[in-house]
């Protein structure tokens, strides 16, 4: 169904594979996704009446995984696309002449897991699925389950399924994916020089010890609360390599609500600023960009933003993340890159295993206009002697403004005697 010219190694492996739990551990961009989406298209197609479910942390988390290299290989492929007689969006299910359904699918618990049966299971990203929702999930798959994810560091795979005689186990990295871009690949390898724990993750897909991420203190929303203050929008600006990253951040009952808006590479400054309007960004929102691109700066300014350079100061990225740390961050479900990053932004390690005092700094577009929001617009007060200082002076509720005012002033003039 697919020529060699269409299908990594990987795709064979996953094809191929006899046990009844087929387990893909990878470095990132390693195409176990698109191989197992490949793999179920193929059974799709050849078998009548299957139910196929694949399942990830949340439909965000699949339209970014499984879903978008699904709908991939149905535009790419005839043969595909000449067995599937319709896509519904909403429900995200596709339906094949043959009767064979292929639905893309998150729960909410264990206990929802119980509805329905199927015959193959994907579980997409298995990290970020609890235990007992694979538990409910797989005794209602009659034939067979495929699991991916980037081993972070050791989950229940590790414990219950790895070592086990019906379990298969897969390990993948770029290097297996002949489909990837060299750009990509540079970027993957580069982090041997930053962090070796990341390197062995994430180009090597070797299972690691990422612990001690900087900012644990986030969690996830559904939307901005509808009255929520706008703080302000944080801007890091990037071109071919880097992405350009822009969040909002709001507070309400003293806890911020954070919402991506742009992520992605090749944006002029014209571009950042259709896509903000487009968005429904207002030129007055105040937004804190990076300081290092003056000139994109101005070139926004006089494309009507209220945009001002971030004052970092000494200590800056240290201070930014304790400002951070004050308060709970209540984070968008669509927020899919900035969720990768925080999962990801953690303290280097240099080669002897010392934590340094700086963060890793290859997944952070998202977290450093996060930051320049916490250092111009979170300032916590300073601590020190208040430059001007007008006394308390508690009024009789009878008493007028400006008795109280001269209350006030009469107050501050014996405190001036007393010094
Ligand atoms: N057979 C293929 N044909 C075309 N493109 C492919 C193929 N296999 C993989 N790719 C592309 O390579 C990239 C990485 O693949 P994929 O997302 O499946 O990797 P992954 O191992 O699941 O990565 P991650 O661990 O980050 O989720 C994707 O952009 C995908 O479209
Ligand atoms: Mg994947």
């Amino acid at each position: 169904m697919f020529t060699a010219n269409q299908a990594s190694i990987l795709f064979k492996e996953n094809y191929h594979a006899e046990a009844h739990v087929v387990v893909n551990q990878g470095g990132t961009s390693s195409g176990k996704t698109f191989a197992i989406m490949q793999v179920l298209f193929c059974i799709a197609c050849a078998n009548a009446g299957q139910v196929i479910t694949i399942v990830g942390q949340d439909i965000p988390n699949l339209k970014a995984g499984a879903l978008r290299d699904a709908l991939k290989i149905y535009a790419d492929s005839e043969q595909v696309a000449g067995c599937i007689t319709s896509y519904n969006k909403t429900e995200r299910v596709f339906v094949f002449g043959n009767g064979t359904i292929m639905e893309f699918k998150s729960y909410d618990d264990a206990q929802d897991a119980k509805s329905g049966k199927r015959d193959y299971l994907f579980v997409n990203e298995a990290n970020g699925i609890d235990y007992y929702m694979y538990i409910e999930l797989a005794l209602r798959t009659r034939k067979k389950i495929y699991i991916d994810y980037n081993p972070n560091s050791a989950f229940w795979v590790h414990d219950h399924l790895i070592g086990r005689s019906n379990t298969q186990l897969i390990i993948s990295d770029h290097r297996h994916n002949p489909f990837l871009a060299e750009s990509m690949r540079d970027k993957i390898e580069s982090l041997k020089a930053v962090d070796l724990e990341q390197w062995k993750v994430y180009a090597r897909g070797i299972t690691g010890k990422i612990t001690g991420l900087i900012l644990n203190n986030w969690h996830l929303c559904d939307t901005i609360p509808p009255h929520a203050k706008l703080i302000g929008i944080g801007l890091d600006f990037g071109f071919t390599n880097d992405q350009t990253g822009c969040i909002e951040v709001y507070k309400q009952n003293g806890e911020l609500w954070i919402n991506e808006l742009l992520y992605e590479t090749g944006l002029t400054n014209p571009d950042i600023s259709k896509r903000l309007i487009n968005m429904g960004v207002s030129k007055r929102a105040g937004i804190v960009a990076d300081s290092a691109e003056p000139k994109s700066i101005e070139e926004l300014r006089r494309l009507g933003w209220r945009i001002t350079g971030v004052k970092k100061g000494a200590d800056s990225v240290k201070n930014s993340i304790d400002i951070l740390k004050r308060y709970k961050l209540n984070i968008t479900l669509n927020s899919l890159n900035l969720r990768n990053e925080l999962g990801r932004y953690k303290w280097r390690v240099d080669r002897a295993g010392r934590t340094l005092n700086e963060p890793v700094d290859r997944w952070d577009h998202l977290i450093d206009p996060l930051r320049y929001v916490a250092l111009n617009k979170l300032k916590i007060g300073n601590l020190g002697k208040p430059k001007s200082w007008f006394p308390y002076a508690p009024r009789s509720p009878e008493a007028g403004v400006l008795e109280g005012m001269m209350n006030g002033l009469k107050f501050g003039r014996q405190l001036e005697k007393m010094k």
